[in-house]
């Protein structure tokens, strides 16, 4: 049988425990993210945006973009790219949480920068974008297959699709970190 008291502390602490429907992440001070109905992309922490941010200086050949489809024929391989990784059980665990919404415009950005295709990159330099990532070569193989499947896939020409991963390829450096 409980005594009175502890029947009595029972009953408190019933009583201090939270009514349903209980906002939890407010309880617990989770913020709440809220994509802009706009872009359909989350907000991040303020940066400095800057072409030099893509990590490469652009082609000085005119005839590598119409290699890619152009702007559009690139933005479809970034975003392609980025589909084929999330659905990569090699890598899918890196891409979840992550805004893919955001990744997709991105990475159309910075490889229509490079290949001089008439964008400005308008994201966060590559250190600070895979930084506590975790992100190992076999990681970076995985991904950069992706991106050859999906060069592939809108029959970009082999010699074009290695001067894109030319330019690529010294930024590992910036994205492995183990
Ligand atoms: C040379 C190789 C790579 C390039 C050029 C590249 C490019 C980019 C770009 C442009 C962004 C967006 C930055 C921003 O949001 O401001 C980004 C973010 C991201 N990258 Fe990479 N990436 C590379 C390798 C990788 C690899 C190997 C992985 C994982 C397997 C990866 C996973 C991610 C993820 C999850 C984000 C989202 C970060 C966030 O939302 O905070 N990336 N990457």
């Amino acid at each position: 049988m409980l005594s009175i008291t502890t029947a009595a502390a029972v009953l408190m602490v019933l009583q201090q425990a939270p009514a349903e429907g209980t906002d939890w992440d407010k309880a617990f001070g989770v913020e709440e993210r809220v994509r802009d109905p706009e872009t359909g992309e989350f907000p991040v922490d303020p940066y400095e945006q800057d072409n030099a941010n893509a990590g490469a200086a652009p082609s000085e050949d005119p005839r590598l973009a119409a290699a890619f489809g152009g702007r559009e024929g690139i933005k479809r391989i970034a975003a392609r790219t980025v589909e084929l990784s999330e659905a990569d059980p090699r890598i899918a665990a890196i891409f979840a949480g992550h805004d893919m919404v955001r990744l997709k415009r991105t990475l159309g950005e910075q490889l229509c920068y490079l290949l001089d295709a008439g964008c400005d990159y308008t994201g966060r330099d590559m250190r600070t974008a895979h930084a506590e990532m975790g992100v190992t070569k076999a990681d970076l193989n995985a991904l950069v297959e992706n991106l050859q499947a999906a060069m592939r896939e809108a029959r970009v020409p082999f010699a074009a699709q290695n001067r894109l991963l030319a330019k690529l390829a010294p930024m590992s450096r910036e994205v492995v970190t183990r």
